[in-house]
């Protein structure tokens, strides 16, 4: 394929600098969105076609386009960073255009070239610079996306037009604690994934059959779902947005990839940072009676959630129908903040960066 250029489309409604930094004073997380976007076009007889930035706004689509009725549609998450010396990077940009493609491959959809997902976030966020928060640990949140246009009800074959598009948030915690830790509720109820399904794909869906469990959670004074392996709701998979990880002493286990959760990027950089933090990584399988008697024995002192929006976050304590728990003494802990702080030190150009992780744009 020739390489895409893009037709660029400069918004002539784009926030002034004061309506710009009224939202960055408080951005919460997913609220406001910066004044341009991305949009690229797929038809199976032009393939990957008009590039556009453009400003940012509604689309029109007829009502029985495909997305609305079956749910053919996926995204990535990622983030810009303002380093401490003033350049805007963004963090492993091709590790999420990889894992957008295999998502593409279990969503039947078409893949986007890498070189084409890294250029439209460039572009975007080059055109948007002045979105990218200054405030320490605030970012401006990155959401490439997938839908499938095709007009019509038919479901024997998948879209045979699609929509690519990327749209940018400033964005300040996921949580809105702060550093405090979570309470997550087992879900023995209902499942996210299962062999075969669609649960190491970041598509919609996944979400979409999340939020009954989430709000039940709510309703058990929890902040968030910890998903259970569907045959026996008895092994830990994932949270509803963050891998986990569990903290045995010098140990740092986390449950395997066994095709039923997300392979989380951060979770993949954790693993590769854990010896240089003098930790050893571990990939395996934890039930959470395991999880129970480690934290009751002192054993298992430390869990906390990784992921693009809450980046490391302690847990604190667990709840399921028929047991609680608190983690260590429900405080951050030492492996937790040290991690924690490596990783963002990474991002925000405050350590070095030893794997080539950081992008500049
Ligand atoms: N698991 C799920 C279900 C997610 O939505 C996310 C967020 O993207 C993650 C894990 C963490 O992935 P990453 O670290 O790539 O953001
Ligand atoms: C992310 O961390 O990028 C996520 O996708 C989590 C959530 C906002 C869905």
């Amino acid at each position: 394929m020739t390489q895409l250029s893009f037709d660029v489309q400069l918004s002539d409604h784009a926030r002034t600098d004061a309506e710009r930094e009224q939202v960055l004073s408080s951005p919460g997380f997913g609220q406001h969105f910066t004044d341009h976007m991305i949009s690229i076009d797929y038809t199976e007889e032009l393939g990957w076609h008009n590039a556009r930035l453009m400003p940012y706004g509604p689309l029109t689509l007829d009502p029985a386009t495909s997305v609305f009725h079956y749910g053919q549609e996926l995204f990535e998450g990622l983030k810009a960073y303002r380093q401490v010396n003033g350049s805007i990077v963004t963090f492993r940009p091709y590790a999420n255009a990889a894992r957008f493609n295999l998502s593409c491959q279990r969503m039947a959809m078409p893949e986007l070239p890498e070189e084409t997902f890294v250029e439209a976030l460039e572009l975007l966020v080059q055109t948007d610079r002045d979105w990218v928060p200054t405030t320490e640990g605030h970012s401006l949140y990155l959401r490439p996306f997938i839908i499938a246009t095709q007009v019509g009800l038919g479901v024997n074959y998948p879209s045979r037009s699609y929509k690519f598009m990327v749209i940018a948030s400033p964005a300040a915690s996921y949580f809105t604690g702060g550093l405090k830790p979570v309470s997550v509720w087992l879900s023995t109820e209902y499942t996210r994934a299962a062999p075969g399904g669609t649960g190491a794909a970041k598509c919609g869906g996944n979400y979409a059959g999340a939020f009954v469990a989430t709000r039940q959670a709510v309703e058990q004074g929890c902040d968030q779902v910890v998903w259970l392996d569907s045959h026996e709701h008895r092994y830990v998979e994932e949270m509803g947005g963050m891998n986990l990880f569990f903290v045995y002493g010098d140990k740092l286990l986390t449950p395997a990839l066994t095709g039923t959760l997300l392979p989380g990027i951060t979770r993949d950089s954790i693993l590769t940072l854990a010896a240089e933090l003098g930790l050893e990584p571990v990939e395996g399988r934890l039930s959470i009676e395991e999880w129970q008697a480690g934290c009751e024995s002192g054993e298992l002192g430390e869990v906390f959630a990784c992921g693009t929006a809450a980046v490391v976050t302690p847990v604190g304590f667990v709840k399921g129908a028929d047991r609680a728990w608190t983690i260590g003494d429900g405080t951050p802990g030492p492996v937790t903040m040290r991690v924690r702080e490596e990783l963002v030190g990474i991002q925000y150009g405050g350590r070095p960066d030893h794997h080539g992780w950081i992008h500049k744009i």
